[in-house]
C-alpha cells in the first residue's frame, strides 16, 4: 500500500511507519518538525516538511504521493500547554486536520486513521473506560480531538471516507531504532528514566493520596509497538468506527518508578509532591472492541518488558536524535 503519514518525524508516528517500511508498503512522511526529528525520519521513506496549517502544501503533497490510505498523528498533544494557549490546539488539531481531510477529499483519498486520545473521556465515573463512555473532555487537547472525531464523521458521512480513530491511553516503550524523545517531555516513564540517565536528581509523584493500593495513579500503558500493529490492523478495516486502545491493566506511579529501577538497576529517589488538578485517580481502557472486530491483541502486556525498551533506547540515544 501506499500510506501517507502525517506526523511520521514524530514518536508515535515513527515507529508506526517503520512498521509500514518493514512489510513493504510505500511511505511519505508529512511532518513540520515542530516537534519531531529528522533523524526520526526512516530513509526507506519520502520526507516533505511540511505545515498542516497551509492548505496548498498539505494539498500538493496528497496530490504528489496520491496515497491509498492516510495516517494522522500529526497535532499538539501538550495538556498543560492547551491550557495556556487553547488557540494553538484548536487551530493546528481542528483546523490543520480539517485540511488534510479537504486534501483527500480533493485528490480522492478515502481512508484514514486518526491518533485521538483518552482524553476525551475527561474524568470518567466508570472505570475500565469502553468506547460508550461519556465524553467530556477537560482541557482544550481533548476538545479539539473529540472535535476532530466529529468533523471525521461529518466527512465519512459526506465525502465517503473511511476512518479509524484510535483513543490512545499512555504509549511508552521503543522499537529497536525509534524512541520516545519529545522536546518538552511530559510523560512519566521518560522523566523517571532522566534520573538513572543524570538529568534528574529524582522522581516526582504528585499526590499519594489517591484512592489506589498505593496511593498513586493508575494509567493504562500501552506499547508504542502494539499500536504500531493495531494502525497495520486498522487498514484492513472497512468499517468506519472508534477503538480505545490500552492494555486493560492499570499500572500506579510508584509501580512504574519501580519497574524503572529495576530495569536500570539504580535507587530512583523521589520526591512527593501534592496532587495537579484535574488528575483522575485511575484511567484503564476497555480494549475489547478492538480485540473483537480488528483482531488487535497486544504483546507486550508486561510493565518491566516495554519500560526495557524505552531503556534500551534512551541508553543508546543519550542525546535524542541530535536536532
Ligand atoms: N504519546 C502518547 O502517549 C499519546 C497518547 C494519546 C494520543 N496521542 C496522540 O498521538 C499522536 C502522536 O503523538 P506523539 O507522542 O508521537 O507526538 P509527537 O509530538 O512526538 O509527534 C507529533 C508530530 O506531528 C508533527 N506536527 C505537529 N503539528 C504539525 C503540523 N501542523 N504539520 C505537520 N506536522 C505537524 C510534529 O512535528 C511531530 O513530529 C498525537 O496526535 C497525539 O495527540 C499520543
Amino acid at each position: 500500500m501506499k500510506v501517507f503519514v502525517t506526523g511520521g518525524a514524530g514518536y508515535v508516528g515513527s515507529v508506526c511507519a517503520e512498521h509500514l517500511l518493514d512489510r513493504g508498503d510505500e511511505v511519505t512522511i508529512f511532518d513540520n518538525l515542530s516537534e519531531g526529528h529528522r533523524g526520526a525520519v526512516d530513509s526507506r521513506s519520502t520526507f516533505i516538511q511540511g505545515d498542516l496549517n497551509d492548505p496548498k502544501s498539505i494539498s500538493l503533497a496528497i496530490a504528489t504521493a496520491a496515497p491509498d490510505a492516510v495516517m494522522h498523528f500529526a497535532a499538539n498533544a501538550l495538556v498543560g500547554e492547551s491550557m495556556q494557549n487553547p488557540y494553538k490546539y484548536f487551530h493546528n488539531n481542528v483546523y490543520g486536520g480539517s485540511n488534510l481531510l479537504h486534501a483527500m477529499v480533493e485528490n480522492g483519498v478515502r481512508q484514514i486513521v486518526f491518533s485521538s486520545t483518552c482524553a476525551i473521556f475527561g474524568v470518567p465515573d466508570v472505570v475500565p473506560i469502553d468506547e460508550n463512555t461519556p465524553k467530556n473532555p477537560i482541557n482544550p487537547y481533548g476538545e479539539s480531538k473529540l472535535m476532530f472525531e466529529k468533523i471525521l464523521r461529518w466527512f465519512h458521512d459526506i465525502h465517503g471516507i473511511n476512518f479509524v480513530s484510535f483513543r490512545y491511553f499512555n504509549v511508552a516503550g521503543a522499537s529497536q531504532k525509534l524512541g520516545e524523545n519529545h522536546r518538552i517531555e511530559t510523560h512519566l516513564i521518560p522523566r523517571v528514566l532522566n534520573v538513572p540517565l543524570g538529568r534528574s536528581t529524582h522522581a516526582e509523584i504528585y499526590g499519594t493520596d489517591f484512592p489506589t493500593p498505593d496511593g498513586t495513579c493508575i494509567r493504562d500503558y500501552i506499547d508504542v509497538r502494539d499500536l504500531a500493529a493495531a494502525h497495520l490492523l486498522a487498514l484492513t478495516v472497512s468499517k468506519s468506527d472508534f477503538y480505545n486502545l490500552g492494555t486493560g491493566g492499570g499500572t500506579s506511579v510508584k509501580e512504574i518508578i519501580d519497574s524503572c529501577r529495576r530495569v536500570s538497576n539504580h535507587p530512583i529517589p523521589v520526591l512527593e509532591k501534592p496532587r495537579r488538578a484535574g488528575d483522575p485517580p485511575r484511567l484503564v481502557a476497555a480494549s475489547k472492541k478492538a480485540e473483537k472486530e480488528i483482531g488487535w491483541n497486544p504483546a507486550f502486556r508486561n510493565i518491566d518488558v516495554i519500560i526495557e525498551s524505552a531503556w534500551k533506547w534512551v541508553v543508546s540515544h543519550p542525546n535524542g536524535y541530535n536536532d
